[in-house]
């Protein structure tokens, strides 16, 4: 396969088409863009086309992966890091290439992650809306010093790990688990330790592990129990590791005392799309949008220049690198292997 590659690219926005037209490589493709996201109802659009490129949301179950293979697609290029949503062990038997991009600018993410705990804490969200108003009263805004906090980090990979580095400058106590440690932040002065510690000793939980079925619902009523009270958790990572029933109860009993979001269980139906001038039909999400201590951002921690760069660059790259069997050298050295979970 050395002709043009033919790609479909779903649940398009304006910034995927300006960082994917603005790339180089992008002379080598061609590339059929469609705004709305893949689904059993518009699978059928992907005949004729190699690849498949698409995002967090979606669908990639068996039955969607028989249609693409059907339909002659034989690569599957996902623009994001996670692949919750590829049945992998189908797209193996149909002999479909899955890759992704394993690390765009975790740091970007990292961030994120500690933009939701420093507004969820300091307020500041409300205090701009006050202050705008002439309104200069600091009750409701009192915060607590970060400093000398225990923080538990869920998931010590490259998200994970680079909010480690930046908890250090604050001079916090770092609780992390993960299956697999990672020496370079013990060297930081961060400590691993058992699921069971963290959840009960840390002030502050950020999960950065990724969903899958040992990780669904890792944040449950059993887990949130065994929490401190008024603990504050952050979840940048999959809305399914959260039941979020038992976090809107938490929540009613005092028990969290802080919740930030970017992600969220059903955020498919809701997120990445403008409904500001509907009725939201989802009542748990009201619900939870609704409580003064949320703040919830629409799966926004990926979105900096540099980070979309770099998924317009390895998307590229792995989509090329596809059609030529890997003869294009990888930019940033990435081994094929790293980037294709299913080899064809
Ligand atoms: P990574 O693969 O580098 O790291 C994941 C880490 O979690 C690994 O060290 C792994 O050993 C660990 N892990 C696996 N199962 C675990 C468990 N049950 N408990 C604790 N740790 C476990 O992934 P990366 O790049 O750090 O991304 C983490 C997650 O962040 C992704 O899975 C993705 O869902 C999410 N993400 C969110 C974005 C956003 O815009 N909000 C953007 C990019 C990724």
């Amino acid at each position: 396969m050395q002709s043009t590659p033919r790609i479909a690219m779903f649940s398009t926005q304006a910034y995927d088409k300006q960082s994917f037209s603005s790339h180089p490589l992008y002379s080598q493709i061609s590339l059929s863009s469609f705004d709305t996201p893949l689904s059993a109802k518009t699978a059928s659009l992907c005949q004729g086309f190699d690849t498949v490129c698409a995002f967090v949301n979606d669908k990639l179950d068996a039955e969607i992966l028989r249609t693409l293979h059907d339909a002659g697609v034989k690569h599957i290029a996902m623009r994001c890091a996670g692949y919750n949503n590829v049945d992998i062990d189908c797209a193996s038997e149909l002999g479909l290439a899955v890759s992704r991009v394993p690390a765009y600018s975790p740091e970007a993410v990292a961030e994120h992650a500690l933009a939701l705990i420093m507004t969820l804490n300091r307020k500041t969200h409300k205090a701009y809306n006050r202050v705008r108003d002439g309104n200069f009263d600091l009750n409701g805004l009192l915060g607590f010093t970060l400093h000398d906090k225990t923080i538990g980090v869920v998931g010590t990979g490259h998200i994970g790990a680079a909010l480690v580095r930046l908890l250090t400058g604050f001079g916090c106590n770092i609780l992390c688990y993960d299956p697999y440690p990672n020496e370079a932040l013990t060297a930081l002065g961060a400590q691993y330790t058992d699921l069971t510690t963290l959840f009960s000793t840390s002030h502050i939980i950020s999960l950065h592990c990724p969903l899958n079925e040992q990780s669904h619902h890792l944040i449950n009523e059993n887990s949130l129990a065994s929490m401190r009270d008024g603990v504050m958790l952050i979840n940048t990572s999959r809305g399914g590791l959260i039941d979020t029933r038992a976090v809107i109860n938490a929540l009613k009993s005092h028990k969290l005392g802080y919740l930030g979001l970017d992600v969220y269980e059903m955020e498919s139906e809701l997120f990445f799309r403008d409904h500001s001038s509907e009725i939201i039909q989802d009542d748990v999400f009201e619900r939870l949008a609704s409580f003064h201590n949320v703040l919830i951002t629409g799966h926004q921690g990926f979105f900096t220049i540099e980070a979309l760069n770099q998924i317009a660059e390895v998307t590229l790259e792995n989509m090329i690198g596809y059609n030529n069997q890997f003869a294009t050298p990888f930019a940033n050295g990435a081994a094929p292997k790293s980037r294709f979970l299913v080899l064809p």
